[in-house]
């Protein structure tokens, strides 16, 4: 028992202290609980990545472009080879898709997890969830089959993910064919770095970014169910693209036939300084550069073509054999800090709502899973085709847009 007071004290955390003083033996024993699995020694070496200059971290690394082919200028012939090869790999049940849902999407602030978020689209308003379901409900009748659909969520927004799903009964999806999985989460840290105390009295955690994914696939049985119903090759998407395309044969077509385990769709950047992370080579291996840390001088080279040589946004839209995900989840994967609103309970336990950044959160991304390969595929698709992300409340990538496009992909407008 004594053991948690030893450890606050040693790691500079007595503050807490206050706070188990405050409550009831029961919610007590719940926090010292909490407290004594903290890594305080991996907490302290986060807290010191915070507020890194990002300009720095590709010091000394070797940027390079990195090669894709454009889908839209394939021949015809190669369009159906391709297309073959990945439709017998969906149609001989050997294909899975996994939804990213563990994000707190606290851009758009709305309450509750981001996938029962209603957007407004013709005929009818639909959740992202129901779009996402909708969407692989077409693939199934397609091909013949029932795609497993795998969803991972987060500590924090798992119970009201899988009630929403059982309310709406599972979309007409076969809930024997859905499974949901939680990701990993972390404590948040002050800018102080001091651990904060949520509204009930527990230590404020968040979810440890999409990167978490891959050894949360392993560690909740994702990747051996995934073995035992002889899926080959999985797809990975966001939760917050409402034209999400999950089943690309040409991607899986071309992916096989390069030769390669790991995948990507791409876009091709609005203009040379949005702010999306690009595809390139990191010292020789496929990787993304964050907007960030890519200097203006290689944001804005081109070809002799007049194409950018860093235009291939990462839209979350990736493919991996499950070989490959095994050799992923056996790596630890970097943080990255990201400075995030964060409520919490001050010393007298009163609730203190931010308005600005006021504390770091720690991710992992799931596109640092790439490094660990020679090479990979990269497939660049059509923003109007591919991507329509919802990230803000309004402006740029907020719902207002991506029901425009929405519309206009269905052709619905
Ligand atoms: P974003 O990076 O856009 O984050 O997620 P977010 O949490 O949705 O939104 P903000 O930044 O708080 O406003 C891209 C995708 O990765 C998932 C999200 O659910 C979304 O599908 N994600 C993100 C996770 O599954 N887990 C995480 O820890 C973070």
């Amino acid at each position: 028992m004594k053991n948690y007071i030893e450890l606050l004290k040693k790691y500079n955390q007595e503050h807490i202290l206050k706070y188990v003083d405050m409550v009831d033996e029961k919610k007590k024993n719940d926090l010292i609980n909490q407290i004594e699995k903290i890594n305080f020694e991996e907490l302290n070496k986060l807290y010191e990545i915070s507020n890194r200059d990002n300009t720095k971290a590709i010091k000394g690394i070797i940027i390079e472009h990195i090669p894709f082919v454009d889908k839209y200028k394939l021949e015809k012939e190669r369009k159906e080879t391709l297309t073959k090869i990945g439709e017998d790999i969906i149609k001989n049940n050997k294909y899975a898709v996994v939804t990213m849902a563990g994000g707190q999407g606290t851009r758009l602030g709305h309450d509750g997890p981001k996938g029962t978020f209603k957007l407004d689209v013709l005929p009818k308003p639909k959740y992202l969830f129901e779009i996402l379901a909708e969407n692989l409900l077409r693939e199934n009748k397609k091909y013949g089959v029932v795609i497993p659909w795998y969803i991972m969520t987060s500590t924090e927004n798992n119970e009201k993910t899988v009630s929403f799903f059982e309310e709406h009964n599972y979309f007409g999806y076969p809930k024997e064919d859905i499974k949901f999985f939680k990701q990993g989460n972390l404590p948040l840290l002050s800018e102080d770095g001091k651990l904060l105390i949520d509204e009930n009295y527990n230590i404020k955690i968040a979810s440890d970014g999409n990167g978490s994914i891959y050894k949360s696939m392993k560690n909740e049985g994702i990747l051996s169910d995934m073995k035992k119903r002889g899926i080959e090759w999985i797809f990975i998407g966001a939760v917050d693209n409402a034209i999400l395309n999950m089943c690309d044969p040409i991607l899986l077509g071309l992916t096989i036939d390069e030769k390669n385990e790991v995948a990507s769709k791409s876009v091709v950047k609005a203009n040379p300084h949005e702010k999306v992370g690009v595809f390139c080579k990191k010292d020789s291996r496929p990787a993304v550069i964050e907007y960030t840390e890519l200097p203006d001088q290689l944001a804005e080279e081109t070809d002799e073509e007049g194409e950018l040589l860093y235009g291939e946004s990462h839209i979350m839209c990736n493919l991996y054999s499950l070989k490959a995900l095994e050799k992923i989840a056996e790596q630890n994967l970097p943080y990255h800090s990201a400075h995030k609103k964060a409520n919490y309970l001050d010393e007298n336990g009163k609730l203190v709502k931010s308005e600005v950044p006021n504390g770091y959160k720690y991710e992992a991304f799931i596109f640092d899973g790439f490094n660990y390969f020679d090479n990979m595929t990269i497939l660049r698709g059509r923003r109007e085709e591919d991507f329509a992300p919802i990230k803000n409340k309004e402006g740029v990538d907020s719902p207002e847009t991506a029901i425009k496009l929405y519309n206009e992909y269905w052709k619905l407008d």
